[in-house]
């Protein structure tokens, strides 16, 4: 009988193991509480604060010791949170702020925040099945339940990635992959022994698009900018004239991608009648909903959002206006089959139930984390009546803060669209200047330093927009801390810090 190797004695180091992160059940009872008091109270304090402090890049920095090295010995968990707590919420903008207006990024709904709490304790990898069932099965539901929030076929495929960008380019390498006309997963742009591959978007389209063209492979120039009318949507007669130019030209058009509110001014693209072109041409569709594609079935929105139901694809962003803490995109794809057809590969190191749902297959993603839960908990929370509350709500807001603008001499409305209205500050002496180009310039310098003067003041927050050459302020209402009373502020704040600026610049 072979005498079995004697193995070194385990040192009690390893048979009673006490590893540097680990922390005992009891200990992160307490921990976790203290850590909720104290954001609960920090969150309470949030309206009352500036929506972001004003403070130099230097002192942020060394808000956490600047240049100090790695830690060669570890300290307490306990003091860690408190120190961390306290110090982003000292030196943070507050998206979560009732006068937070910028971009498309609203403040987190709690539920999601601690929806995001219990998927990291639980830990799913929403890669495969067998390493997630549940919260694989809950992530199939959320994305149902987006396509039925948005009117879209509830038997499509799709599924959560990080955010807008992601959630456009799976619809991307879907229509890519479908489109092309040989097979690019193997070949790759080389295969292409044709014209080359057209894409057709309007100048409003978020830069996602370059994004794509560029890391997969067809180049920024692949692009075809179509142009948009006085409401910024997209020119039919432009995008037709295009397409069979390109086809004249032995080029392969492949996709065209439609706005369900634009970036800039929430505008939405004739959706129907870009399904009709893209069917009469044999082309993908793509929606780009990442902002406004949830609005689809809220009331007093252009009924052109409805047109999204005959997309190929649809990019939706919870984080954005479901108030889903970011991150949390979504695409849905018409044909579920396409995803597979798009992403799927066999690797012999896994062994998963092929007729399961296997998220990896799905997306460019291998591991996954659980995003689907804090959308899957707040979708609940709200129902769909109460997102269309909520949506409704914070339309009606920015349309007000628009009407608003009427009553103030120095104050120019420029656009309004679903939660987004873009103006500027023009100094009641330049309103009929003598001299417009002068006069242009300098409205758009004075805007941008007033941008700059409100983030400071710490009053409220802005982006913007460039309307036709015109530097404009933008408010983006995806916020439900919002009210009435918060909007009807601001045209006194914009006019007040829009004078002393004027002042600064042209001292009389
Ligand atoms: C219309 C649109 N598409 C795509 C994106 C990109 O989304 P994300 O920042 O979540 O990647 C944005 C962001 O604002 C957007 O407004």
């Amino acid at each position: 009988m072979n005498t079995p190797k004697q193995s070194p004695a385990p040192t009690t180091a390893l048979t009673q193991r006490k590893a540097a992160v680990d922390i005992s059940p009891e200990e992160f009872r307490r921990l976790a509480h203290r850590l909720v008091d104290q954001i609960s109270d920090q969150l309470a304090a949030v309206p009352a604060g500036p929506v972001k402090p004003d403070e130099s890049h230097e002192v942020v920095r060394q808000a956490i010791g600047g240049a100090a090295p790695l830690p060669e010995d570890g300290a307490a968990a306990e003091g860690l949170l408190a120190a961390a707590t306290q110090s982003l919420f000292e030196h943070s903008l507050f998206n979560s702020h009732p006068r937070f207006f910028g971009y498309i990024t609203s403040g987190p709904a709690l539920i999601g925040v601690l929806g995001d709490f219990l998927a990291s304790a639980v830990n799913p990898n929403v890669g495969a099945y067998k390493l997630a069932p549940l919260a694989t099965e809950i992530e199939a539901q959320t994305v149902r339940w987006l396509a039925e929030l948005i009117g879209y076929p509830a038997d499509c495929g799709g599924l959560l990635v990080s955010g807008g960008n992601m959630a456009n380019f799976v619809g991307f390498l879907a229509a890519r992959r479908v489109k092309a006309a040989w097979n690019v997963r193997q070949t790759g742009m080389a295969g292409n022994a044709g014209g080359r591959l057209r894409l057709y978007a309007s100048n409003e389209t978020h830069t996602w698009v370059q994004k794509a063209t560029d890391l997969f492979g067809l180049g920024t120039d692949s692009i075809r900018w179509i142009a948009t009318d006085s409401r910024q949507r997209m020119d039919l007669t432009a995008l037709r004239g295009q397409i069979d130019s390109d086809i004249a030209d032995g080029d392969q058009p492949f996709l065209v991608i439609g706005a369900a509110g634009s970036v800039s001014t929430g505008a939405v693209d004739p959706l129907p009648e870009i399904a009709a072109v893209c069917r009469e041409y044999d082309l993908w569709f793509h929606v780009d909903g990442a902002y406004g594609a949830v609005a689809a079935r809220a009331p007093d929105v252009p009924p052109d959002l409805a047109g999204l139901a005959e997309a190929d694809s649809v990019a939706v962003d919870p984080h954005k206006w479901l108030y889903a803490p970011i991150e949390a995109g979504c695409t849905l794809v018409r044909d579920p089959k396409h995803l597979l057809d798009t992403f799927s590969y066999h690797p012999l190191y896994y062994h998963f139930d092929k007729e399961a749902i296997n998220y990896f297959d799905l997306g460019p993603q291998n591991s996954r984390g659980f995003r689907a839960l804090k959308v899957w908990l707040a979708l609940q929370q709200a129902g769909r009546a109460g997102y269309m509350r909520m949506i409704a709500d914070d339309i009606s807001l920015a349309k007000h803060f628009y009407d608003l603008l009427e009553n103030y001499e120095e104050l120019e409305a420029l656009t309004q669209g679903l939660s987004i209205t873009t103006f500027r500050y023009i100094p009641s002496d330049l309103r009929d200047s003598a001299e417009p180009e002068t006069t242009h310039e300098y409205l758009n310098q004075l805007n941008q330093e007033l941008l700059d003067r409100i983030e400071k003041s710490g009053e409220a927050f802005f982006s913007n927009a460039v309307i036709e050459g015109k530097f404009a302020l933008r408010l983006c209402v995806v916020n439900f801390r919002t009210t009435l009373s918060d909007i009807e502020a601001l045209p006194e704040i914009v006019t007040r810090l829009g004078l002393e600026v004027d002042r600064t610049l042209r001292p009389r």
